[in-house]
């Protein structure tokens, strides 16, 4: 596998970043939804309007994993909007990291949250947080060894289906 690159993202990159949304979404979860409400999701979730205004959002940041000449993972993180009542507008979280599968488990989704969450960190962001789909536990084994602990859940909806997701946290004190 050929070693992919970390770049944070910009403008032009919006594309890049709806399509590889979408791709690694539906690679890793399709199989989850009935195709009605995957199509109501990914339009909702990566269309490009919505990349674009990210992009365009100081608050927020973008990072791709390169490899081959293309896009491969991604991740995105800024202000937390998690529905906890711990949460302030001055807490942070990781909201998006994925890689292509034939990209993951060479530490590659390792470098690109540690990358992430020292951005946010350097914001200022006072507390990191997470939400992992309830069943996901190889992305919560990988939160769980950089500090973060399930600290409550909620109904992520995903066209009619609403998943069942933990919210995760760091407090400023932990260290990976
Ligand atoms: C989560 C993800 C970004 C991790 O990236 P990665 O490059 O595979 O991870 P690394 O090689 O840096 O580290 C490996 C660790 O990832 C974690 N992991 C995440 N998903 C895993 C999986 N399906 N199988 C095995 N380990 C997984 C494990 O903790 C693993 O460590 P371990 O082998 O000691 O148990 C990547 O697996 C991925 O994109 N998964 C699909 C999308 C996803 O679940 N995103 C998280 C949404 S909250």
């Amino acid at each position: 596998m050929p070693t992919p690159i970390i770049r944070r993202a910009g403008p032009a990159d919006a594309e890049a970043l709806s399509q590889i949304g979408a791709e690694t979404f539906t690679e890793t979860f399709a199989h989850l939804y009935p195709p009605e409400d995957l199509a109501d999701f990914l339009p909702y979730a990566y269309g490009l309007g919505r990349t674009r205004s990210d992009l365009a959002d100081p608050a927020k940041a973008h990072w791709l994993v390169e490899a081959e000449g293309r896009a491969v993972g991604y991740a995105l993180a800024g202000p937390c909007d998690l529905p906890h009542p711990e949460v302030t507008p001055d807490c942070g979280e990781l909201k998006r990291l994925y890689l292509l599968k034939a990209f993951q488990g060479g530490g590659a989704g390792r470098q690109l949250l540690e990358e992430a969450l020292a951005w946010l960190q350097d914001q200022g962001r006072q507390g990191l947080w997470i939400g992992v789909w309830s069943e996901n536990h190889g992305a919560q084994r990988l939160y769980g060894r950089l500090g973060f602990e399930k600290v409550g859940e909620y109904g992520f909806p995903v066209g009619k289906t609403l998943d069942r997701e933990f919210i995760l946290r760091r407090t400023a004190a932990a260290s990976a």
